[in-house]
């Protein structure tokens, strides 16, 4: 279709949208250990891409939407930005928000919409100019000499009410043109950080840090001693585990008490910003962070964001959140997505490097840690053909949605992951009655591995080009199906069992691949001689995501 017929079909869309009745709106519910996003009465798993900074104005976004459904995303990960929606103080404009949910809807998909309002990577680039341009009224950030930066500065209520009006009008926009709630959740700003000192030194901070702790943080951080985050606790304690004082008494005069005091009035922003919206339309809401390169110290990262080191004060500060997450650009993927699973944090990746792991990573997220969705960066950019890695993962958990939703929070499933290729650690897991112990093996792509070649940002392209495209990705999920049978979905992964109960030999009674079908398992082939070394293993091939279903039985 030309695009102007598709900006017809989807204005079309649009305007049938408004006459459906207003459905369920979007929630967390929870299910065992885990928490699930419900949207239209049901789990969902949001198999996700973020777009680019700048590529979600409709017009540019267009030609790629059918890309991004044969990729099998369900959902797009989208900017909203302040500039664009409010050109002119008290003057909205919805046009890019509008052209988003219609050309979503004309594709099937959902979108999380990121708000990008006082603070966007540390900076506050995406201000409307009349803010910007007017320091007198809305306040910087200083650096210690004094010097002006290009961040709004969070001690000041004029800033936090100007930024809370706009994303105010944008959920009230939404409540009128959303309906059907093709927006499931929302980030609440974009990787908040002080950076390069570790806290802000305008006047008004000043006065801040040099007062008490707030009786708010200090309670809560008694009432929760027990789960603290041992980080914090340790800056606590070293400071004199005070239960009073001023911040400089209570965590220490170091940036990681500068730190604290940071994050706890970062996030009062954000809450108050979070609530307003949430007053309007209730969606799901989360704060993002940008996570710490080995052996920085705060100020030398973006500090004071949502960071694992940081959820309780996060959490005490920010309670209209439902949910802090993280931006994951680095190779060990496993132990930052595991930091965000802290006292019941539930997983949502709303960024992560588009790389050839990406598609074993989001296996792992939602088998082992019950995520709620994973979402590669600068999706728009993918040059995945059609039988591109993540595209195959993607599919796979597309097919299992219903099972992974069921089994979500209840111990049945278990994640395997090779988070480099060097890595020869085989990954055991025990589930039931049967320990199962995973090697990997990885093929070489049969082209360049997508993730090379693409725009996606300066400070995360080195990352990409960091020599991990040279072999497919090895990981997986299983699920217990029920005692004795298992359901494995993955890449490059061998699996032998062993059986918990002293003197039992494993044997594996059958192996079929296969794939499901609206939740119905179909049958493609039995699995048996070579292909599974004549009964010792199951081995899903390199290279080649598949689906494998796996009775066993014991012996002596
Ligand atoms: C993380 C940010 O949140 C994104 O908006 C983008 O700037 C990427 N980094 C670039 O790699």
């Amino acid at each position: 279709m030309k695009p102007s017929l598709v900006a017809g079909a989807a204005l079309l869309a649009l305007s049938m949208a408004a006459a459906l009745p207003a459905a369920e709106v979007p929630h967390l519910r929870a299910q065992g250990t885990a928490r699930q996003l419900i949207v239209d009465g049901q789990p969902f798993l949001v198999r996700g891409g973020e777009l680019g900074n700048s590529s979600g104005e409709p017009d540019f976004l267009r030609p790629s939407w059918p890309k991004l459904k044969a990729m099998n995303l369900n959902t797009v990960v989208a900017p909203v930005s302040w500039d664009l929606i409010e050109p002119q103080e008290g003057k909205f404009d919805f046009a890019t928000v509008d052209g988003l949910l219609a050309d979503a809807r004309a594709h099937g998909l959902r979108l999380v919409l990121l708000w990008f309002g006082s603070w966007k990577n540390s900076m506050s680039c995406y201000a409307p100019a009349w803010v910007k341009a007017d320091p007198a009224r809305f306040p910087r950030s200083q650096d210690s000499a004094g010097r002006g930066m290009e961040v709004l500065s969070p001690f000041h209520a004029v800033n936090r009410d100007t930024d809370t009006r706009a994303f105010v009008a944008l959920l009230r926009h939404l409540k009128a043109a959303d309906p059907q709630h093709t927006v499931v959740m929302v980030q609440v700003e974009n990787e908040i950080g002080m950076i390069p000192e570790a806290r802000d030194h305008s006047p008004d901070a000043e006065k801040a840090f040099a007062g008490p702790v707030p009786a708010a943080l200090m309670d809560y951080l008694a009432k929760n001693r027990a789960t603290l985050a041992p980080e914090l606790l340790a800056t606590w304690n070293a400071a004199g585990g005070r239960t009073a004082g001023t911040w400089a008494e209570v965590f220490g005069s170091g940036p990681a008490g500068e730190e604290i005091f940071m994050a706890w009035h970062f996030a009062l922003y954000v809450q108050h910003v979070a609530a307003a919206g949430k007053a309007e339309l209730p969606l799901p809401m989360f704060a993002n962070a940008a996570l710490i390169r080995p052996g920085y110290q705060p100020g030398q990262y973006p500090s004071a964001g949502p960071l694992p080191h940081l959820i309780d004060v996060w959490r005490a500060a920010a309670p209209a959140l439902d949910f802090l997450a993280p931006d994951i650009y680095f190779q060990n993927f496993s132990s930052w997505a595991q930091a965000y699973t802290r006292s019941g944090n539930p997983l949502f990746i709303p960024e992560a490097l588009r790389c050839p792991e990406a598609a074993v990573n989001a296996l792992y997220a939602f088998g082992q840690l019950d995520a709620i969705g994973f979402s590669p960066f600068a999706i728009e950019s993918s040059t995945e053909p059609g039988a591109g890695y993540l595209t195959a993962s993607f599919d796979l958990v597309r097919q299992l949605t219903p099972l992974l939703a069921e089994k979500q929070g209840r111990g049945q499933m278990a994640g395997f992951l090779q988070e480099s290729a060097e890595s020869k650690q085989p990954q055991q897991v025990r589930l039931g009655r049967w320990i199962l112990r995973a090697s990997f093996e990885r093929a070489a792509p049969p082209q360049l591995a997508d993730g090379l070649a693409v725009v996606i940002g300066t400070e995360n392209s080195a990352l990409a080009a960091g020599g991990r495209a040279g072999t497919a990705p090895a990981g997986g999920l299983v699920i217990a199906l029920g005692e004795d049978e298992f359901l494995f979905a993955g890449i490059g992964l061998t699996v032998t069992f062993a059986s918990t109960e002293g003197g039992q030999q494993a044997g594996i009674l059958s192996c079929a691949e296969g794939r499901f079908e609206n939740g119905e398992w179909q049958h493609l082939r039995w699995l048996n001689g070579d292909q599974t070394h004549q009964g010792r293993h199951i081995r899903l091939e390199p290279g080649r995501f598949a689906l494998q279903r796996v009775k066993l039985y014991r012996y002596r």
